[in-house]
């Protein structure tokens, strides 16, 4: 996909109602933006094809869905008070703020090149809770989910007697105070994550880095990512977060190039030990912090080895806005039909696609047929395929157009013969090739379970 080409993807989503601007009629705020009727199914599908995969199709995940705003000493010891910052330089002629490791040496606003020294800047948003303004009232948003998971491993094992190994899987909002939230949703100051914390025995951390890897390549493209847009790349030692032994990012070939998609790490004991108390009663590989506040070790017990040990974490975490936008680049395609005519086509994988059928009346004007269009709309919205629309637009060329932009996969439509011949009939026209069927309305709901199935 080309520049030019984004900045109509960028007008498609807010046209058809995939994702707007925040706060957009106060002239916005920056790295902030609002998913719109569109937006919220193709979202929500893609939470559900992940925890799919991640929960429903394994048999040693469990879920968890935790609390935003988070104590302050999980967040002094995890490390992200101080170390959870990026390099920051301001320039010294238009006081602009900028990301040192983003620019070129020169300020991007004016062309200066009298930049102060890189500085870290924390990126965590503050927040207090209760009614005194005080130190002691500060809370953080948290800056990933994967917190929350740790400082619950415990309450997770003892309810649920897991053994290693296994994971816990946690989709949810996160917050950056990003210096530069730039690229559309790409890199924002509010998003979401989709993490899975993977505990495994220390030693087969690596094994499991590796199957964690292929298994997140994988899912990407059953979404429908090619081959050729996806790339891994190995984060060199000083790229490395502050937790990270080891870290493999999936980068996605976006319109300004490769960049981030998901990072698959390997965290060793860093978390658990950080938020375990008695911390010398285990052999701890990473560098914890001593913790004085902690009431209990996150420790299981290592029955061949018959001992307490503190696990090591594979976590493959993935951005959802991120991942939308991948989705929708690969998507977009602009088709030239011949003749002077061309169509946009939102190639969406039927799983993922926010409207699954769309029911359209030859005629808007006909009672008949909109009649049968409704009763349609009842009979198919009950099979729990996702959602159906029906047109009323009356002009099915139009309707046409508007679900091939918009991604739906099927347009079903009512017409005379569905009226007048038995058995009744409908067409149903596919989105991709644009070839059009005629089905039975008594085999519509097996046929179409079986389609989305
Ligand atoms: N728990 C590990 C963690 O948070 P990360 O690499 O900082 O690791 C994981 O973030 C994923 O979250 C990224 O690969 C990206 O998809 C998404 N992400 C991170 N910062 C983001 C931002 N500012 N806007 C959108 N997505 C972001």
């Amino acid at each position: 996909m080309a520049a030019t080409q984004m900045e109509q993807l960028v007008s498609l989503c807010k046209r058809r109602g995939f994702i707007f601007q925040n706060s957009d009629i106060y002239g916005g705020l920056q790295g902030l933006y609002d998913y719109g009727p569109l937006g919220v199914e193709l979202k929500n599908n893609i939470k559900a094809a992940w925890w799919r995969a991640m929960v429903y199709e394994r048999d040693d995940v469990e879920g968890l869905d935790a609390a935003i705003i988070t104590n302050r000493k999980v967040l002094h010891y995890s490390g992200h008070e101080d170390t959870f910052s990026d390099p920051m330089v301001d320039c010294k002629k238009c006081k602009g703020r900028f990301r040192a490791d983003h620019i070129d040496g020169k300020c991007p606003n004016c062309g200066s090149t009298e930049l102060t020294e890189p500085r870290p800047f924390n990126l965590m948003l503050r927040t207090q809770l209760g009614p005194v303004v005080n130190e002691d009232a500060v809370a953080y948003l948290r800056p990933e989910t994967a917190q929350a998971i740790f400082t619950q491993f415990k309450n997770v094992v003892d309810a649920t007697s897991r053994k290693l190994p296994f994971g816990i899987a946690q989709i949810g909002k996160s917050f950056r105070n990003e210096i530069t939230p730039k690229n559309f949703i790409f890199r924002v100051r509010e998003f979401e994550q989709a993490e899975l914390e993977f505990f495994v025995k220390p030693g087969e951390d690596e094994k499991w880095h590796e199957i964690w890897k292929q298994n997140r390549i994988q899912w990407w493209r059953d979404q429908g990512i090619e081959s050729d847009n996806l790339k891994i790349y190995d984060q060199q030692p000083d790229e490395l977060a502050h937790y990270a032994k080891a870290c493999t990012d999936i980068e996605y070939k976006f319109p300004w190039g490769f960049d981030e998609l998901e990072g698959v790490a390997n965290r060793r004991d860093y978390d658990l030990g950080n938020h375990t108390k008695s911390q010398e009663e285990f052999n701890l590989e990473a560098k914890c912090h001593e913790n004085h506040d902690s009431t209990t070790k996150l420790c299981i017990r290592d029955d061949d080895e018959n001992k307490w040990v503190i696990p090591f974490v594979i976590e493959p975490s993935m951005g959802i806005d991120r991942g939308m936008l991948a989705i929708l680049v690969e998507a977009y395609n602009e088709e030239d039909l011949g003749n002077g005519n061309s169509r946009i086509v939102m190639k969406i994988k039927k799983h993922l696609a926010p409207i699954k059928v769309a029911i359209v009346p030859l005629k808007k004007n006909s009672p008949e047929i909109m009649a049968k269009c409704h009763e349609l709309k009842q009979k198919l919205m009950k099979l729990g395929i996702g959602r159906v629309a029906l047109e009323n637009t009356g002009n099915i060329g139009k309707a046409y157009r508007r679900h091939d932009e918009i991604g739906t996969p099927l347009c079903l439509t009512v017409d005379f013969e569905t009226l007048e011949q038995q058995p009744e009939s409908v067409t149903l026209r596919d989105r991709d090739t644009m070839e059009q069927i005629r089905v039975n309305t008594a085999d519509l709901p097996a046929y179409l379970r079986e389609y989305f199935a």
